[in-house]
């Protein structure tokens, strides 16, 4: 069996790549030289713009499933870059979402908690999404074309997603956050702003298993611990031996040049912890769970 990963060099597709090791074949699209330079992936290097390109790759490759984690995934650099966002985030998921369904290829596409406009919390499958900034906009699109593509296709709704990286590096803040509490940097996490995180390693494990499986629709991959982003800095330091006095606490609607943030976009994992064989995680059982994990 064939998986093909986007975004091959990021932070969620290094755990995908551990994950599906020894059990697919693993092609991989980067558009730099390969980061992750890991044995066993087929690396192909390609811009996802380039439509002509990645169909004669579809059509080479032939893939039973695509994890499609690749995006611009920084919700600031989406606010100022709109037309590239949209670009990025629903252009390429078109493409792609063609392309599978041409091929019958099962499509895993990584969404975000983002899409909910944060007024209610706890938010299950069923809830309708409302984007407060551009980026939620784009996905929010995304997800509706993977969706009517194909019923065996999958909206996987990540919450923020916590770890070390697992092969290659890509945007994981708790490697950035030890960085500087190494160096006695203080780092400013938003108290307003309320998720569930979910370790790499569990979310991983969790779109591997559904690249495999019958689930198709719309799933919530998040931790069972509700916390804010401040409130999970100062568990982090903690667990880890640094000085809680470096963690600031601040109003992310008071971080200048932001673009606005959903106060409370904790997600429901119910549906996960039925269907998914892969058990959703505390924040401290994830956060042992990601320090811990070697492939
Ligand atoms: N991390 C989180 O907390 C989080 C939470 C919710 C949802 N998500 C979603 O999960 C997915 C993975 O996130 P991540 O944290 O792993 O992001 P990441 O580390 O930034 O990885 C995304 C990858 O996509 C690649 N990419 C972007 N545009 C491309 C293009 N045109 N052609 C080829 N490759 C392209 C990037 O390549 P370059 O390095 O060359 O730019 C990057 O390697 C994203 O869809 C994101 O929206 C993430």
């Amino acid at each position: 069996m064939k998986l093909l990963i986007t975004g091959v060099n990021g932070f969620v597709a290094g755990s995908v790549m551990a994950h599906a090791k020894g059990k697919w074949e693993i092609h991989g699209i980067g558009r730099s030289e390969n980061l992750a330079n890991e044995t066993g992936l087929i690396y192909h290097k390609l811009d996802l713009l380039d439509g002509e390109k990645l169909a004669d790759l579809f059509n080479e490759i032939r893939p039973d499933a695509v994890i499609h984690t690749a995006a611009m995934a920084n919700i600031d650099t989406c606010q100022k870059n709109q037309e590239m966002a949209e670009q990025a985030n629903v252009e390429i998921t078109l493409s792609i979402a063609n392309l599978c369904r041409q091929l019958g290829s099962k499509l895993i596409f990584c969404s975000t908690d983002a899409v909910f406009d944060g007024t209610k919390g706890d938010y299950t499958e069923s809830d309708v999404p409302r984007a407060v900034n551009f980026y939620a906009e784009t996905k929010i699109k995304a997800e509706k074309i993977v969706l009517v593509a194909s019923d065996q296709n999958v909206v996987a709704r990540l919450a923020l997603v916590m770890g070390l990286p697992v092969i290659g590096k890509g945007n994981s803040f708790l490697a950035d956050t030890i960085g500087k509490l190494e160096k006695g940097i203080s780092v400013p996490f938003p108290v307003n702003e309320t998720r569930t995180p979910i370790d790499v390693v569990t979310l991983g494990s969790a779109l591997v298993e559904m690249a495999g499986n019958q689930f198709g629709g719309i799933i919530h991959l998040s931790g069972c611990t509700k916390i804010n982003r401040y409130q999970m800095a100062l568990e982090i330091a903690k667990t880890l031996g640094y000085s809680t006095e470096l963690i600031q606490s601040v109003d992310s609607n008071a971080m200048e040049g932001r673009a606005p943030r959903s106060n409370d976009v904790s997600m429901d994992n119910s549906l996960a912890r039925k269907v998914l064989k892969t058990p959703m995680l505390t924040l401290s059982e994830g956060l042992k769970l990601t320090l811990h994990f070697k492939i």
